[in-house]
């Protein structure tokens, strides 16, 4: 019996509803494997934790999740806590302090999911984005002076180090190298901003030596979303900082159909520490409690958790799953469909033990 433990974050809004769907998910993994076994805590951090506590998590928090082997999570923000203080109070405390470098992103457009753009059929959009999830423009560096003054000033600074961009740039390049197309997309705004962004492209060029394989290309950030939309056949595995990835990835999520259905994995490619797996979207709280929230992004993330943790033959199979029922139009509202939460899980559940 192989066994994992996995630390489950539910945290805000919808969060809560599409973890324990992909609970629901893997306890059925478990069952039809035989062989693999997830002990599961859940923690009661979040927006609802820091009204009664003042902080998001507990100080000593970090030191609680170290001993798990994957950290599943859902989402953050309430319409009455500032966004910045539960974005900051909870997720990025452990990106950050896990040193989660590389925030990967897949996306591509699941059967039965029609994509926004006319002319984009299930094979046209097959990405990877890998995002800088450790510095770059959301390092916390800036500050602010003579607050509410008419002088006042705020700063915002951006920092690029070396070690930084070389090892996301190593990744990107490994998981290019990995995939059939071997194709890497280095993305970077290089005209305007002159310093941190030309020292992207120059470490780009330096590591794609050792990469011989893989053909790469770069492209500017405002031109990417160009690109993006209008030719992404010509597109596979992207690279790009913490902000322009962010940014790329909501677009490519709403190209893919939805955000519902868009994963994220926030990974530690050294294994120094757990890894965080997560649906991209936020906590929607205009859908909150009303049982429609799409389950299937969590159910991605949750395959790429298992992929992590070496389990490639249960990821895969969730993933048959999914598309199977995603691909018999048992979809939520947010994909054109009028399923439920649970209509979908249930439905995955039973593809996950009649799929082979
Ligand atoms: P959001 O992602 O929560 O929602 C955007 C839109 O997409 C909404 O109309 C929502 O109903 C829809 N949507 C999102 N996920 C869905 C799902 N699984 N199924 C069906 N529809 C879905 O982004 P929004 O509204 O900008 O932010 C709401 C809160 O979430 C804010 O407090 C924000 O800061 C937070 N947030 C947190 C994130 C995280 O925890 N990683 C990421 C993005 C936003
Ligand atoms: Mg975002």
């Amino acid at each position: 019996m192989r066994e994992y433990s996995i630390a489950t974050i539910p945290a805000d809004g919808i969060g809560p509803e599409v973890i324990a769907a992909g609970r629901t998910v893997l306890a059925h993994l478990e069952k039809q494997l035989g062989d693999v076994k997830f002990t599961v805590e859940n923690f009661d951090w979040g927006s609802d934790y820091y009204k009664k506590h003042g902080v998001m998590m507990p100080s000593d928090g970090l030191e609680q999740l170290k001993k798990f082997d994957a950290i599943y999570f859902g989402a953050v923000g309430a319409p009455d806590v500032p966004d910045h203080i539960t974005l900051w109070g909870l997720r990025l405390p452990i990106c950050q302090g896990f040193d989660q470098y590389a925030n990967v992103r897949p996306t591509k457009i699941l059967p039965g999911i029609t994509s926004p753009l006319r002319k984009c059929g299930a094979g046209d959009l097959d990405w990877v984005i890998v995002r800088e999830n450790s510095e770059g423009e959301y390092s916390g560096h800036g500050g602010r002076a003579h607050r509410g003054l008419p002088e006042e000033v705020g700063t915002e600074v951006a920092i690029f180090t070396r070690v930084g961009v070389s090892r996301i740039m190593r990744y990107a390049f490994r998981l290019a190298q990995s995939r059939p197309r071997k194709l890497l997309t280095v993305v970077t705004k290089s005209n305007a901003q002159r310093h941190g962004m030309v020292m992207w492209d120059e470490i780009a060029a330096e590591v794609a030596e050792e990469f011989p394989e893989v053909t790469w290309d770069k492209m500017l950030v405002d031109a990417m979303t160009v690109r993006m939309t209008l030719k992404p056949q010509s597109l596979d595995t992207i690279v790009a900082t913490n902000l322009h990835a962010d940014i790329l990835s909501d677009l490519a999520g709403a190209l893919a159909g939805s955000l519902g259905v868009a994963p994220t994995a926030n990974i530690d490619p050294e294994r120094r520490f757990p890894s965080m797996f997560e649906p991209i979207h936020g906590s929607a709280f205009d859908i909150t409690g009303k049982g429609i929230a799409n389950p299937v992004a969590a159910f991605w993330t949750a395959a790429q958790m298992l992929d992590h943790l070496g389990e490639q033959e249960a990821s895969a199979r969730l993933m048959r799953a999914v598309a199977r029922v995603t691909g018999a139009g048992i979809l939520t509202p947010d994909v054109g469909g009028s399923a439920t939460t649970r209509e979908v899980t249930e439905a995955v559940c039973d593809a996950i033990h009649s799929s082979n």
